[in-house]
């Protein structure tokens, strides 16, 4: 049994490395506090109660997706994605190679074949021309994943989506509160699921949504989410009792974990307009390295505002990003790396074609991104300090 305080030695070994500059800082003070403490005092702590509809209802407004349904995580949203589209064995999903396991492990979790396509070598996200070389007739749908809040081609994409009579399901777990020529993302396909993980602009500690515009995925969704059952029904008063009608999980977050989104929702201009504000700083800043060749910076579409969840940028070979990720931490920067492609991964290669070499654009990727601080109370002294670092780091 672990006693605290922990004795000095472990907590010495378990302590993390001390940087003035973090990578990340949650935005938290006493109006999550206070919705959390109103939520313990009303006594009512399941899901399905008033902060649940006050941050269904806030989400719904902020992306103008018809339907919103909360969910324990990100992870299950994109789960609970898998089962209404009712994906099974014989089916294959196209996902892309560099993303978080869970963009893949729905599919597995569903016994349907994952497919890894490429990404671009300029932004992370899906590679539009090799997904389309990846379809087969056994493709049921493709997880788009807007990779640091910058938006997929999603005109292409759903082009050639709509074409071939395949679903796409948005992984916007890192892209809430992101517009693609004029519209939200995780509204653009048939679902999209969004992530207020504690590392997130908008964060819960777990949490995510689920976002249709289509009333029956909705319906169905509302069911799988509680049990298999007609609960949410029974809680609007439109039954007067609830059963058992569907194969379920319990996807529903608490009522807690949604009194403390919903005083984040509340927050959101605030914390939107200081995040961007930094990503543009780093990239103004940072744009005469790029011209000058010296590192690569984030492809944006056209049209498209990222909601500056990750500012990162490229260096130009594995030995090169490695200098800047020890120099900056040396200096109390804590700068990122981020995912190992899925493809190449422990789990993830046995599902590469027999005789496939692993997918070259994520390996690329993956060796040379490196991830900067960006949070909301980053000082404009700090960003500087980061700027100036990065910048004698790239003209040695
Ligand atoms: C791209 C991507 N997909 C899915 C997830 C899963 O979200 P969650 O952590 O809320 O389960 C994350 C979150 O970390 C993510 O970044």
């Amino acid at each position: 049994m672990t006693t605290y305080p922990l004795p000095a030695a472990a907590a010495a070994k378990t302590a993390a490395p001390k940087f003035h500059i973090p990578y990340h800082e949650p935005f938290f003070d006493e109006r999550e506090e206070q919705s959390v403490v109103e939520a313990v005092r009303s006594g009512y702590t399941q899901g399905g109660g008033k902060f649940t509809k006050q941050v269904e209802a806030a989400i719904r407004a902020r992306t103008g997706a018809q339907h919103a349904l909360v969910t324990t995580s990100g992870t299950h949203a994109l789960e609970l994605a898998m089962m209404v589209l009712n994906l099974g064995p014989g089916d294959e999903v196209i996902v892309p190679s560099y993303t978080f396991a869970a963009t893949a492990s729905c599919v597995v979790r569903q016994m349907a074949r994952v497919v890894f396509c490429d990404v671009r070598r300029d932004n992370l996200n899906i590679d539009v021309a090799d997904f389309a070389r990846r379809i087969t007739p056994k493709t049921k749908a493709v997880i788009p994943v807007h990779y640091a809040g910058i938006a997929c081609d999603m005109d292409e994409l759903l082009e050639v989506a709509r074409r071939r009579g395949i679903a796409v399901v948005e992984d916007a777990a890192q892209s809430f509160d992101t517009t693609y020529r004029g519209r939200q993302l995780g509204t653009l396909g048939e679902i999209g699921c969004l992530s207020f993980h504690g590392t997130k602009n908008v964060a819960a500690g777990e949490g995510g949504a689920f976002l249709t515009n289509d009333s029956s995925l909705a319906r169905r969704a509302e069911i799988l989410r509680e049990k298999g059952t007609d609960r949410a029904q029974f809680l609007r008063g439109e039954i007067d009792k609830y059963t058992w009608r569907d194969v379920g999980s319990s996807f529903i977050p608490s009522e807690l974990v949604m009194a403390l989104l919903s005083a984040q929702l509340s927050k959101i201009d605030q914390i939107q307009t200081r995040r961007v504000a930094i990503f543009d700083r780093y990239m103004l800043a940072l744009a005469p390295l790029a011209k000058e060749g010296r590192i690569g910076l984030p492809h944006v579409p056209a049209g498209s505002r990222p909601n500056a969840h990750i500012f990162y940028f490229f260096a130009k070979h594995l030995a090169d990003r490695d200098r800047y990720y020890e120099a900056l931490r040396t200096r109390g920067i804590q700068a990122m790396l981020h995912y190992t492609p899925l493809d190449d991964s422990p789990f993830g290669a046995q599902f590469r074609a027999a005789g496939e070499a692993p997918l070259p654009a994520a390996r690329w990727v993956t060796d040379c991104m490196l991830r900067l601080p960006l949070f909301v109370r980053m000082t404009d002294a700090q960003v500087e300090e980061v700027i100036g670092a990065v910048t004698e780091l790239a003209r040695p």
